[in-house]
């Protein structure tokens, strides 16, 4: 079982009364799951992505990742499960916007200690797998919308995690980029990737395996798709596009303008990014 989730909450305690945004859930995925989370705002989705990620932790329950007890780590034991097991396609991990797609990519490698002749190698790959060999040494904002969204994506294989965690990764973006998102997924997925995504959109969501839902913090519905939508013949059926229909300003909330310190390590500088963000 790659995540085992049982009788986790999360309540917040910063404001004048406490929020409860999650309570009770109970959740199994298999390894080699692909899985859609949908529900309405506020009912809980980024906090269990936030959970899942490692990047906080829960106020009470279990939560094991690939049979690792996560709730009783400190904040460098998570740093560490965070490094090697999740690939993360979140707004609050933003790419570097002056630097070239090839070193946005190689970020995670760094951290994680790889020679700098394998990163390249590692890089180039990752952005060839995700349609972006001709790109790679093009910045943030010399590229589409769902173009800065597949370097994201890249980013978050390199270290070849055993989960891809991602929050709302085609929020921005048009149909065609979105489905261009979800074919690179569902690769990933047929290829072994364990996936979990965010999404407010059902076309997205049908794309998944199963879906479930969220209100009030509560897991409340789990559903099987029975025949996913294949994102290829989707874009078969949009027929032939136009490349740079989504420009990168449009989605210019996962581009770092300035600092330019992206990857975090521990819980309280990913708190510290997030108060920058808002
Ligand atoms: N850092 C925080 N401090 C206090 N309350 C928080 C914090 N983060 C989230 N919340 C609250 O927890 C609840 C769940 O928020 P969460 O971000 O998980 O919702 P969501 O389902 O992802 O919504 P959306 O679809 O709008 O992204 C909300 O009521 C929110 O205000
Ligand atoms: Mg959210």
């Amino acid at each position: 079982m790659m995540i085992q989730v049982s009788q986790l909450a999360k309540i917040y305690s910063t404001g004048a009364h406490p929020v409860v945004a999650l309570k009770d859930v109970n959740l199994e995925v298999k390894t080699g799951e692909f899985v859609s989370v949908m529900g309405p705002s506020g009912s809980g989705k980024s906090t269990l992505m936030n959970l899942l990620g490692c990047l906080d932790t829960p106020t009470s329950g279990s939560y094991k990742l690939d049979g690792i007890e996560i709730s009783t780590l400190d904040d460098t034991g998570m740093a560490r499960v965070r490094n090697i097991k999740i690939g993360f396609v979140f707004q609050n991990f933003n790419l570097l916007s002056r630097t070239t797609a090839q070193r946005n990519v190689e970020l995670p490698m760094l951290y994680a200690g790889i020679d700098a002749r394998e990163r390249v190698r590692r890089a180039t790959t990752a952005l060839e797998r995700v349609g972006l060999a001709d790109r790679i040494n093009y910045r943030p904002n010399q590229l589409s919308g769902g173009q800065v969204q597949r370097v994201a994506i890249a980013r978050a294989l390199v270290n070849e995690p055993a989960v891809l965690l991602a929050d709302e990764p085609t929020g921005n973006l048009d149909t065609r980029s979105g489905e261009e998102i979800m074919a690179i997924f569902q690769d990933l997925n047929r290829g072994g990737a364990t996936i979990v995504l965010v999404t407010h959109e059902w076309d997205i969501a049908l794309h998944t395996s199963r879906i479930i839902h969220f209100r009030d913090g509560s897991l409340v519905d789990d559903e099987k798709v029975e025949n996913p939508r294949k994102a290829v013949e989707q874009l078969t059926k949009l027929g032939p596009g136009n490349q740079n229909n989504t420009h990168a300003s449009e989605i210019s909330a996962l581009v770092v303008p300035s600092g330019e310190v992206p990857f975090v390590q521990t819980v309280s500088e990913f708190d510290a990014r997030r108060g920058d963000a808002q």
